[in-house]
């Protein structure tokens, strides 16, 4: 052993103690013994690199057309290569992540065959490593395979999230929206000083996504459990891109530790703890025989037995609303707001509606909303070209199905291509264009639209399809309406000099928000400002 050689019969495990192994690379192995264990790793790796596959079924279909090459990860911005991949290849495509098939759906009738008229066999979703199964376990919904536990799940979730229930929090966003407003307003010095709206925007989602879940709301982030929360939130956006991980497609390095796989387990147990908590102090509250308004957490505590919920389950039932419904609609209120200054004959054009519908002694309500067909437009629009998931969340084949001559096997990953989507030409006149007029005249909300018979009508595919589409949308439209119709009510925006907004570029791996900017918002009258004073900010029970 002097020589730091290794006898060949005495098996490696047995000699080199287990922590030294969990060291990679590991200096006082034999070099012939690094040599060997690499040579394997190169190996194990070689099914995941190199040409895709051209797989075809028993009776000849082939896979969807696609690139000639495997991808390990796609770099940042997935989209613009797999738009181009629609461009070549049309509205089915196929490309290989290592040793994954994804099917990509790049037309809106491709959509809506797959993932709605064959639901049954396109809602399941992949075992992504880092996202569902490190982070999430299986749970949160958006990570559950498709069966008995997610319909009993969603149909909790949906007793929340239904536009009855919505009707219940229309108070509480409308309060939102005015401390959102007043912040907004206070931190500008009335029109003087230039703000960057992001937190602003995060917190108004935020309170929003807490009064749902938890019944409560936060005066500002400095609640150390709702502080933590926003932290486990963005962390959660880094870690769960579709395309961008590499250890999802290459399985022999899901077995190594990685800090990608140590990110994901620390992940997994902080959102347990912090949540766990959370929860806890709705229980201790309910046992104590308080009051507490109709929540999430108030019905998971009352159904946890008879609908067998375990703390995970509860836990993550919890998560999926403050992951899922608080990035994705603050960062359209964000995407709203970069745009805006860009555009102010589209300013112009609202204030005109405004004023002329609504007049400048109250604000819009939730009632206005459709005789504001042009304010309704902008938000259309915003969803449209700034969707804040270009990739929806991808769905699962449960069996082997054949499409239009194609083979999609059992356990393909199928990608919506809103990207693609929301830039088709035949569609949308000018799909790069920022232009709300093309949405005047539709008067169905996303709901409504995403059930029309044809499916080259519906408005925008934000919000996904099929069985697993987006169940906050009815409260997250809500959200939308109340903030940006009052935002263009109460200002005018317009761009910080010297400080220009770039829209081609995002941050978030799986959602999609500006790049950090500032603009300068003005009041547009007098009546803004005795709107803003008439309520003062409160802080509901923690
Ligand atoms: C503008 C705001 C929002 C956008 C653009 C958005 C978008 C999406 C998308 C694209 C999906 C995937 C759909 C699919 O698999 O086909 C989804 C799923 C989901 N969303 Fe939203 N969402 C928004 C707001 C919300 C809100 C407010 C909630 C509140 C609870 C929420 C909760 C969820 C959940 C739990 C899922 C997983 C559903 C499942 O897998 O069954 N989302 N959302």
């Amino acid at each position: 052993m002097s020589s730091g050689r290794i006898p060949r019969n005495i098996p490696v495990m047995t000699i080199i103690p287990s922590s030294v192994l969990r060291l990679w690379p590991i200096a006082s192995i034999g070099a012939d013994v690094a040599l060997l264990c690499f040579t394997a790793f190169i190996l194990a790796l070689l099914p995941y690199f190199g040409l895709r596959r051209n797989l075809v079924d028993k009776d000849g279909h082939p896979i969807p057309p696609g690139p000639l090459l495997r991808y390990p990860f796609l770099r940042r911005y997935p989209e613009k290569p797999l738009f181009r991949w629609a461009k070549q290849y049309g509205p089915l495509h196929s490309v290989w992540m290592g040793n994954q098939l994804f099917v990509v759906m790049n037309d809106p009738h491709v959509a809506r065959d797959l993932l709605v008229t064959h639901g049954a066999n396109f809602s399941g979703r992949w075992g992504y490593f880092m996202k569902n199964q490190t982070i999430l376990s299986g749970r949160a919904l958006t990570a559950s395979p498709y069966n008995e536990t997610w319909r009993k799940h969603r149909k909790i979730a949906m007793s929340v999230l239904n536009p009855k229930a919505a009707l219940g929090y229309a108070d509480g966003i409308d309060y939102e929206t005015h401390m959102f407003l007043r912040s907004l307003h206070r931190t500008s010095r009335d029109g003087s000083a230039p703000v960057d709206p992001a937190s602003f925007a995060g917190r108004y989602a935020l309170n929003n996504m807490l009064a749902v879940a938890f019944g409560t709301r936060t005066l500002s982030t400095s609640d150390p459990l709702v502080d933590e929360a926003i932290r486990l939130g963005m962390e959660f956006m880094d870690l769960t891109g579709p395309w961008t991980n590499m250890i999802d497609f290459v399985k022999p390095l899901q077995w190594i530790p990685t800090r990608a796989r140590y990110r994901a387990r620390r992940l997994h147990s902080d959102f347990l703890s912090v949540y766990g908590a959370m929860i806890n102090r709705v229980k201790a509250r309910l046992d104590a025989g308080e009051q507490v308004s109709d929540c999430l957490v108030k019905t998971l505590l009352e159904t946890q037995e008879s609908e067998k919920l375990s703390w995970e389950d509860m836990c993550f039932i919890v998560i999926a609303f403050t992951t899922g419904g608080v990035h994705s609609t603050s960062g359209i209120i964000e995407w709203f707001l970069a745009l805006i200054p860009s555009y102010p004959h589209i300013q112009a054009k609202a204030h005109e509606e405004l004023d002329r519908v609504i007049g400048r002694e109250q604000w819009p309500t939730s009632e206005d909303e459709s005789k504001l067909p042009y304010c309704r437009a902008i938000i259309k629009e915003v969803l449209r070209a700034h969707a804040p998931f270009w990739m929806g969340t991808p769905h699962c084949s449960e069996e082997d199905f054949v499409y239009n001559g194609y083979f999609i096997p059992k356990n393909t990953v199928m990608v919506l291509n809103v990207y693609a989507l929301h830039h088709n030409e035949d569609r949308y006149k000018d799909p790069w264009t920022f232009n709300p007029d093309r949405y005047l005249g539709d008067s169905l909300n996303a709901s409504e639209s995403s059930k029309l018979g044809d499916p080259f009508l519906r408005d925008h595919w934000a919000f996904g399809a099929g069985r697993r589409i987006c169940p906050g949308m009815v409260v997250a439209e809500r959200e939308l309406w109340l903030a940006i119709s009052r935002l263009l009510w109460s200002f005018s925006f317009s761009e910080v000099p010297g400080e220009p907004i770039t829209l081609a570029q995002y941050e978030g791996l799986s959602g999609r928000t500006p790049l950090p900017y500032r603009i300068n918002i003005t009041p547009r009258h007098d009546g803004v400002l005795d709107i803003l004073a008439e309520r003062e900010e409160i802080a509901m029970r923690e």
